[in-house]
């Protein structure tokens, strides 16, 4: 068991908003005074600003960990994890809150306020932080992660959204 990460940013986006109010507590409840980054309200807001609020704060050495709520997750942890050195994880069931940090040395949690209840993602909270990375095999699996991030950082992108799959 680790010691939970004392700098933790959070934010979230309207959808998130309730479901952050019950992290934050829980934040608390640790001891952890977590700086929230936003939204405020439920007025509508793009969760990418949100997501990239907290994930250049963890990129850029600030803060140790972040936490992102959406309706889903998704949005959140795709825009945060554009950023160099973020490793952002959706926890959607227990096990993946345990081996996000296990295997993926995961530096932000990220949840569903559509799609989990405020009870499973406050106790995925607490798993992620206090489970340490093994290292090992995962470390050099981390290796190969960076080394994408490097040689992808071109700035090119794939295209207009809409045309995958
Ligand atoms: C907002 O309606 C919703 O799209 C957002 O919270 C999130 O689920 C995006 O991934």
């Amino acid at each position: 068991m680790a010691a939970p990460p004392r700098r933790i940013v959070l934010a979230s986006d309207h959808a998130g908003v309730e479901m952050k109010r019950h992290l934050r507590e829980a934040l608390a409840e640790m001891g952890i005074d977590a700086e929230d980054l936003g939204t405020g309200s439920t007025a509508s807001v793009d969760y990418p600003d949100f997501a990239a609020a907290v994930a250049g704060r963890v990129s850029g050495g600030t803060a140790e960990a972040g936490v992102l709520v959406c309706g889903t997750g998704l949005g959140m942890a795709m825009t945060a994890n554009k950023f160099a050195g973020v490793r952002a994880a959706v926890l959607y069931d227990d096990a993946s809150a345990r081996l996000a940090r296990q295997h993926n040395d995961a530096n932000v949690a990220v949840f569903g306020a559509r799609t989990m209840t405020p009870e499973d993602a406050v106790r995925r909270l607490r798993i992620f932080l206090t489970e340490d990375f093994e290292g090992g095999r995962h470390g050099g699996r981390l290796s190969k992660i960076r080394d994408i991030e490097r040689k992808n950082s071109t700035g090119h992108g794939p295209g207009p959204e809409g045309q995958g799959a």
